[in-house]
């Protein structure tokens, strides 16, 4: 099979991890790295023995001018979204994007509008899709009756400098709940409205070191969705040292419990007992290989987060920001 030619536009952790996952499926060819650290593409260079002559670049647009890929992974930081995409629509390559796909609606459905127009492929790094736990959950939920959800994403004081700034990342909950929040549309349909309240006051950036930091510490959001889900969403940034709580996302059927550990277990208790379920392939190495292989044969049907699926679950996110500044409830 012919190698897919592909290029990065940034190169920082998570598209190191894409970078791996291609390298792991091998039928990949490296033509361009893109970072506006110079150092970074060089390194990606480096890791997949690329000879770098002609194939680093400090911004997309001598990228896109001087390479020919088939595929593009974009992952740079949430604020930077917005420009780089159209030059890529405008050349009809296909790409992943990472979420949060932006940090505006406008912005994101222009976006979408140009994509649509010119039927380019897209997938966005909603990885938790593709794992074999999600779709255990979404196959047993198919004919049960669901009343309340819980999710939560308890972690850590952010380190990144653009992670800790509401103009950069748009705080932990578009940032990185956005996951269990495009998990609850995944399972459950479109949301009806939201409240959410959220907070700071517990992280002192310059005594924890992350100076700038003005992101919720947390905050918790009540979703109805059209189905009648309601569902509480925690999101905390706050956490030091070991704790002891799990992330991830418990569902309460009406003759079920399904207890999901973020990205790692799944228990079903039922009349018929308990069923134990651990993670199986890694998920992401799934979507990069489904998406690669999906412009091949140009067949998207097992692309489970294009970019479109993407813009709903911004919106239900940033609905979620709108709500704790506003005080109020906000409906779709
Ligand atoms: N899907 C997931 O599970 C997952 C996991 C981690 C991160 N992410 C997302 O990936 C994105 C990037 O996160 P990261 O951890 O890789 O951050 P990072 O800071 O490690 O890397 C971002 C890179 O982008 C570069 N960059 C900034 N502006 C640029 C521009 N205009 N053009 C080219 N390069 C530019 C930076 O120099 C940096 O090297 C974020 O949106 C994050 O939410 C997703």
């Amino acid at each position: 099979m012919a190698k897919i030619k592909a290029a990065f536009i940034g190169c920082g952790g998570r598209n190191g991890v894409h970078l791996q996952k291609c390298e792991a499926m091998g039928d990949v060819e490296y033509v361009g790295f893109c970072d506006i650290e110079e150092k970074k593409a060089y390194n990606y260079a480096e890791r997949t023995k690329t000879d770098p002559e002609g194939k680093i670049f400090l911004n997309y647009k001598d990228l896109l001018a001087n390479t020919n890929p088939e595929v593009i992974f974009i992952a740079v930081p949430p604020h930077q979204h917005g420009e780089i995409e159209p030059a890529i629509i405008e050349k009809g390559i296909p790409f992943l994007t990472e979420k949060p796909i932006a940090l505006d609606m406008p912005t994101a459905l222009r976006i979408e509008k140009m994509i649509k127009e010119k039927g380019i492929i897209t997938a966005t790094g909603f990885q938790d899709r593709y794992q074999n736990l999600t779709q255990i959950m979404k196959d047993y939920i198919k004919d049960k009756k669901v009343g309340l959800v819980t999710g939560a994403w308890y972690g850590g004081i952010p380190g990144a400098w653009w992670w800790r700034r509401m103009e950069t990342s748009g705080g932990q909950l578009v940032e990185q709940n956005i996951h269990i929040f495009d998990q609850a549309r995944y399972l459950f349909g479109e949301p009806l409205y939201v409240s959410c309240a959220g907070a700071r006051g517990i992280v002192d950036g310059d005594k924890y070191g992350v100076p700038g930091y003005n992101v919720h510490d947390y905050s918790s959001a009540v979703i109805k969705f059209q189905s009648g889900v309601v569902a509480t969403i925690f999101t905390a940034c706050y956490a030091q040292g070991k704790s002891s709580m799990q992330s991830g996302m418990n569902i309460y059927c009406q003759d079920a419990t399904l207890e999901y550990k973020l990205r790692n277990s799944l228990t079903i208790r039922d009349p018929q007992g308990e069923q134990y379920y651990e993670r199986g392939e890694e998920q992401t190495g799934i979507m990069d290989k489904i998406f690669l292989d999906a412009i091949r044969t140009g067949d998207t049907s097992k692309i489970l987060a294009d970019y479109s699926e993407a813009v709903k679950s911004l919106r239900l996110c940033l609905a979620c920001n709108e709500s704790i500044e506003t005080g109020k409830t906000i409906f779709f």
